[in-house]
């Protein structure tokens, strides 16, 4: 008899008791916001920022209030506005795009790999007359940071990296969002620390970290916060920086520092799942696994597969199937957005780009979350279900109708 896996793929682990414990102390004093401190008191986001920005080897960093506002920030802090050409990963999110749109940006959108990463000749050849590299490291997938940056410094090209994935990430041993000018972290509850919502800014350059934390609402009271460059750096910024409120608070920041702190012992647990995975699918026909560069220190919290030119018929019937075991998939390939899953021609304020090599990855990307709330037997069951399903489809020529539907 086939077996059914019955676990949540939405569901995450619950904060740690230090956690809950540091969002009591907040929620008991009452204090709040970032600047809200009693008499010697050092507020809970200012201590983050620090222990962040020595987590990734930065000398700066900044506690936002999202991932998303962290993008928005620092092309802001790049003076990126109204027209400007910014490029980016045809394969990310939908806040990745909406961050550029956000400012009055064009997205312009650059092909991927089959590693899942940006195409760096597509890159190259767009470089010219762009204003800055949004570079996504999107579910995870770090491209060669040593050709990216030698690619964009000869192109004149800032680089602020989306690291939403990446958190404890590296390449050659250099920290996921160290490479560019500016780095963004999400905090949001699906990546790698979970504060709900929340966002974090690195950075060694003093200029763009001060426009960056007038940015988020500082208002006069820069001096409060210690990870940031000295007030000198400020002078020349705040009568012209306009605030755009996006501050993290305190609870969070005290939920999210005992996380940190636990951050290496979870990202190696996420590491045990997801190899689990591709030793469990690896050899499975019709199946191609994203092999991972060995200058990548990687930190999954999900996985990805390709069925590579597989119609389109044939990969909602191997979904179904999966789903029907109790296997939750989402399809990069359909026609209609779902869920968190658009994709770059649903992203229509940005103009329509010809991507046909991201078109045809996308057409067999496969995406699956990875929460820590499985065992690695539960992710050796899902591949041993995956790998049943993906050889059933491929193998009997299933479904191959491509009558349009809602997807
Ligand atoms: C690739 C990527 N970048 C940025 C973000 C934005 O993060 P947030 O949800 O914290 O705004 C997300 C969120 O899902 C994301 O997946």
């Amino acid at each position: 008899m086939s077996r059914r896996f019955t676990g949540s793929f939405t569901q995450q682990e619950p904060l740690p008791e230090a956690a809950v414990e540091a969002a009591l102390r907040v929620l008991r004093h009452g204090r709040l916001h970032r600047y809200n401190t009693a008499e010697g008191e050092i507020a809970e986001a200012a201590l983050l920022e620090e222990e962040f920005a020595a987590f990734t080897g930065a000398r700066y960093c900044l506690a936002v209030a999202s991932g998303g506002y962290a993008l928005g920030c620092a092309l802001r802090a790049l003076d990126v506005g109204p027209g400007d050409r910014v490029l980016t990963n045809a394969f990310t999110l939908a806040p990745v795009p909406g961050a550029i749109a956000a400012v009055g940006a064009v997205p312009v959108f650059v092909e991927t790999t089959e590693g899942l990463t940006i195409d760096m000749d597509d890159l190259a050849a767009k470089a010219a007359g762009a204003k800055a590299l949004l570079l996504s490291h999107m579910r995870g997938h770090v491209c060669d940071m040593d050709r990216l940056m030698a690619l964009c410094n000869a192109a004149g090209l800032p680089v602020i990296e989306d690291c939403a994935h990446t958190m404890g990430a590296a390449w050659r041993g250099v920290p996921s969002g160290r490479h560019g000018v500016m780095g963004c972290f999400s905090t949001q509850t699906y990546k790698h620390m979970n504060s709900g919502e929340g966002g974090l800014i690195v950075s060694d350059d003093a200029g763009l970290m001060a426009r960056a934390i007038l940015l988020s609402g500082s208002y006069m009271l820069y001096s409060r916060h210690r990870a940031a460059p000295p007030s000198a750096a400020f002078e020349g910024l705040r009568y012209t920086t306009p605030n755009v409120s996006g501050r993290m608070d305190n609870l969070r920041a005290a939920i999210l520092r005992p996380q940190l702190a636990d951050l290496p012992r979870q990202c190696a647990r996420w590491n045990a799942l997801y190899r689990e995975m591709e030793a469990g699918l690896r050899g499975t026909p019709g199946l191609a696994l994203i092999e991972r560069p060995e200058a990548e220190d990687f930190v999954a919290s999900s996985f990805q597969f390709l069925l590579p030119d597989w119609p389109a018929g044939r990969v909602r019937a191997m979904l179904a199937r999966a789903a029907a075991r109790g296997v939750e998939l989402k399809w990069f390939g359909a026609k209609e957005p779902q869920g968190f899953t658009s994709r770059h021609d649903s992203w229509r304020y940005a103009p329509a780009q010809s991507l046909p090599r991201t078109d045809r990855i996308l057409a067999g990307l496969v995406d699956m979350r990875l929460p820590l709330t499985f065992t690695v037997a539960d992710a050796a069951l899902i591949a041993r279900i995956l790998r049943e399903e993906v050889s059933a489809v491929f193998q009997s020529g299933e479904e191959l109708d491509e009558a349009p539907t809602a997807d």
